[in-house]
């Protein structure tokens, strides 16, 4: 393993994940013959630019040719477990984006800000949070550290792109067909997405009334927060945005607060406080690392125990590509440091 730059597998370098974490390693001068890409049958050959020249995307059956130190999952479930048993005695790190793991007692669920404590040396395979899950915890646990946190109210504003490239796709082929007075067709969502709000498009859970996002949030905040019976309520939604996710959070605290208490808390390293009569806007974030407060307020009739927020993230950066490679990084300074133990000091 290079103490720089480990060898690094994109496995769904075609998707909208995939192909923001080839940005991001791109960004950094990750050397060309240190990434390789994989897809299914359907993209292998194609190529992706990379620094100037470009890499080809190989077949997901050719993944154990090569030595990798890490493999960034950027696919569905299935595809998770498939490279999971593919690799199972190789020495290689598999991180991965998809649901598959997320709840497995014996995956770690990682938000790097929150509980990075749980990677170490030994650590094979990392679960990376639903992007709502990601962004919301990013921006409460400073919160929930300084002032405890009793219960949880958020609403989500999803961009089309939380569904993966064909959910872009989807949001231009229906505008056009709206404004030509065409036939407007769907495949991705229920209905259309093109000027339309729509409950998250996740199968529904009769016996509880939540959708799978909405689970998604509730089951792993308890995990992560490794509180079970946290009063978390979430409303799932889907707006016409190609990117960033947007939310609106109701959080109850343990104690009372006053509003510079909860900026001084949100002043913590991936997070920006938008100021008070900014407009934070999913657009305006796209494309950007942290995650945006803004409209910071206290319920007047709460006593100083309930503040509302407003959150935006670009959900394909840091609430999926970007916390996989900062998951990579603290993985790889910890490996280094194993093989290296006098680099420590
Ligand atoms: N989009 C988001 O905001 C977001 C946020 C958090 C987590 N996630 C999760 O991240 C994962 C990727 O999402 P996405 O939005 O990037 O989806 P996407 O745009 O639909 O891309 C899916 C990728 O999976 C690849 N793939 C499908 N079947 C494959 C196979 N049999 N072997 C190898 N590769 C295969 C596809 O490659 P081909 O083109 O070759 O078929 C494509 O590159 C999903 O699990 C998703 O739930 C997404």
């Amino acid at each position: 393993m290079s103490e720089l730059f480990p060898n690094i597998a994109i496995v769904g370098a075609s998707g909208a994940v995939g192909q923001e974490a080839i940005s991001i390693l791109e960004s950094r001068g990750h050397p060309i013959d240190r990434i390789d890409l994989f897809g299914s049958e359907q993209s292998a050959g194609k190529t992706v630019p990379y620094l100037g020249s470009s890499k080809t995307i190989s077949c997901l059956a050719d993944i154990n040719k090569h030595q990798h130190d890490f493999v960034i999952l950027c696919a569905t479930g299935d595809v998770a477990r498939r490279v999971r048993e593919l690799l199972l005695f190789a020495d290689t790190v598999l991180i991965d984006n998809s649901s598959e793991f997320r709840l497995d007692a014996d995956v770690p669920l990682v938000i790097p800000e929150v509980n990075a404590h749980l990677l170490n040396v030994d650590t094979r395979f990392v679960s990376n949070p639903n992007c709502s899950t990601i962004m919301l915890l990013a921006a409460l646990d400073p919160l929930r550290n300084n002032f405890g946190v009793r219960s949880i109210i958020v609403t989500t504003y999803q961009a089309v792109s939380g569904a993966g490239k064909a959910g872009i796709d989807e949001l231009y082929s229906q505008s056009q067909a709206h404004l030509y007075n065409e036939e407007v067709s769907t495949s991705v969502f229920p209905c259309s997405c093109a000027f339309n709000v729509f409950e998250h498009e996740s199968t529904l859970n009769p016996e509880t009334g939540f959708n799978g996002e909405e689970t998604k949030i509730i089951q792993e905040t308890r995990r992560i927060w490794d509180d079970p019976s946290l009063s978390i309520l979430p409303t799932c939604v889907r707006v016409p945005v190609e990117r960033a996710h947007s939310q609106s959070v109701i959080v109850e605290f343990d104690r009372p607060v006053v509003i510079n208490e909860i900026r001084h808390a949100l002043t913590q390293p991936g997070l920006s406080i938008s100021n008070e009569g900014h407009l934070l806007t999913p657009r305006e974030v796209a494309g950007s690392d942290d995650v945006y407060i803004g409209r910071i307020r206290l319920d007047p009739q709460s006593e100083g125990r309930r503040a509302i927020l407003w959150i935006c993230t670009d959900q394909i950066r840091k609430g999926a590509a970007l916390n996989a490679i900062q998951i990579m990084d603290k993985l790889h300074i910890e490996r280094v440091l194993f093989q290296n133990p006098s680099s420590r000091a």
